[in-house]
């Protein structure tokens, strides 16, 4: 099956959809890329993308009847987003954070309602901040989220911006752990903050004297300083422990740094582990955190989120300024709140799915990719592939941590080599090059189908294979 496709990249954006700062002339790499083995950008003279067998939604899938096994690759072509459009057909995109799955119901009921009513107003009230505390009871056994403490904020990097807004100054710090959600440098950049780095440790886990030596250098000169975390890890999908946070909570009250913890993974842990809200755990409450229903109920494309701020922030939250509540869509809000309200089964069924599909990849890893090193994620859709043992990347930075669309080393390859679009780890920071972020968010046929293409382009790769190194296999 084959569609005429405008390959045409509209403008750099990040994978999640935010822009990205241009590339320096003549830099390769753009993530809507040229056809097999070119360098050329999508959008330049390009013979007809090769036809794609159709794959189908495999029956032998365990009577799965999860929200994964619902759409046809057909059907998902058929979408307007970014995944779907960035690469030419015959790609299977596995990199931005998009899910593959049908709407929630409750979702589409709220939708429909909308759409009756003409109700598509400017956004009022606090229904999404209640539904999130009436969430976060039920789910993680937290009643701590006041309502009183909340502001809506129009998406979770804009919310992330505003409250650095309110801690940090120009030229102040921000700490991130790399390899991290890449722009998480672009957005503080572009805010005029300093990153400075605390690189994760073993098994990928947040290192307490990292984050001690970077809380140091954040601070010197009397600069004041955020860590902006990642609850759970994207990447790595790491579930950060309470003894994890009430540590990282310590450290930074210690330092005098405030913590913004972006939470927007939270409800996607999947089964054995165990997600802990940052201001939950004592010491946290001057810091702030930042949810969305957005990637767990794949509203991306509906803008709004909230920022919660501890008792010792609620002060500071409220300097956020009124405009910024203007940001958020109404229709966003509306369905984030029903998701988060009455999408709960939705969720499960999804959970079910996602450590179904866990499973499937690390089978097909081993099965397919020998010596690519795979530590299965606590949580998120989110897998990273150590693929350093291809031989295939140096540690030359192309246009650095936060240019989501740059592709270097095995992305590249892969892409080029096996029509795979993964997200290229050398823009997630230190630690990242050589490794590959793969979003199991899909059918299990597509799983398997890119998982097959990818172990022969790696064998065509095997005389330079070595070993991947540096994960620890514990966790
Ligand atoms: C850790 C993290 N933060 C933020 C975002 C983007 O959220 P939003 O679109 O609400 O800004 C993503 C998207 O994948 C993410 O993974």
């Amino acid at each position: 099956m084959s569609e005429p496709e405008d390959h045409a990249p509209s403008g750099r954006r990040g994978p999640e959809g935010h822009p990205v700062p241009a590339a320096p002339p003549g830099r390769q790499g753009a993530g809507p890329a040229g056809p097999a083995g070119s360098t050329e950008p999508a959008g330049s003279a390009e013979p007809a993308a090769p036809a794609v067998p159709e794959i189908p939604l495999a029956a032998a899938d365990g009577g799965r009847t999860d929200p994964l096994v619902q759409l046809s690759l057909e059907q998902l072509r058929r979408r307007s987003s970014m995944k779907w459009h960035a690469h030419p057909a015959d790609v299977l995109p596995l990199w931005v954070a998009e899910m593959d799955v049908p709407l929630a119901p409750a979702v589409v009921e709220t939708l429909h309602r909308i759409a009756d009513l003409g109700d598509t107003g400017y956004p009022y009230g606090t229904a999404y901040a209640e539904a999130l505390a009436a969430f976060a009871a039920d789910r993680w056994g937290w009643d701590g989220l006041r309502v009183e403490h909340t502001a809506i904020v129009p998406d979770v990097m804009m919310g992330i911006v505003e409250v650095l807004r309110l801690v940090t100054g120009p030229g102040d710090a921000v700490v991130v752990c790399p390899p991290v959600y890449p722009p998480f440098y672009a957005f503080v950049a572009h805010s005029d903050r300093e990153v400075v780095e605390a690189p994760l440790g073993p098994g990928l886990r947040l290192d307490p004297d990292a984050l001690d030596e970077a809380f140091t250098r954040a601070r010197r000169g009397g600069r004041r300083a955020a860590f902006l975390m990642s609850n759970p890890h994207n990447p790595t999908g790491v579930v950060h422990t309470p003894a994890e946070l009430e540590a990282v909570a310590a450290l930074a009250r210690r330092h005098g740094v405030r913590v913004v913890a972006d939470e927007i993974h939270a409800p996607l842990v999947l089964a054995g582990a165990r997600f802990t809200p940052f201001l939950s755990v004592p010491g946290a409450e001057n810091g702030f955190a930042l949810t969305s229903a957005s990637k767990a109920w794949n509203l991306a494309g509906l803008k709004a989120a909230v920022a919660v701020a501890g008792t010792e922030a609620a002060a500071d939250l409220r300097r956020m300024p009124e405009e910024v509540g203007h940001g958020p869509s109404h229709v966003g809000i509306l369905t984030h709140t029903a998701a988060f309200r009455d999408g709960t089964g939705w969720l499960d069924d999804l959970l079910a799915g996602l450590d179904a599909n866990r499973t499937l990849l690390g089978g097909l890893i081993e099965e397919h990719l020998p010596g690519v090193g795979y530590v299965p994620p606590q949580g998120t859709y989110l897998a990273w592939l150590d693929c350093t043992g291809l031989g295939l990347h140096d540690d030359t930075p192309m246009d650095g941590p936060g240019v989501v669309s740059d592709l270097a080393g095995p992305a590249r390859m892969f892409l080029d080599e096996a029509r795979v679009a993964l997200s290229s780890g050398h823009v997630f920071g230190t630690g990242g090059a050589g490794c590959v972020r793969l979003n199991f968010g899909t059918s299990p046929g597509i799983l398997r189908e890119a998982l097959a293409r990818m172990g022969r382009a790696m064998a065509a790769h095997g005389p330079r294979r070595r070993p991947a190194a540096g994960l620890d296999a514990g966790t």
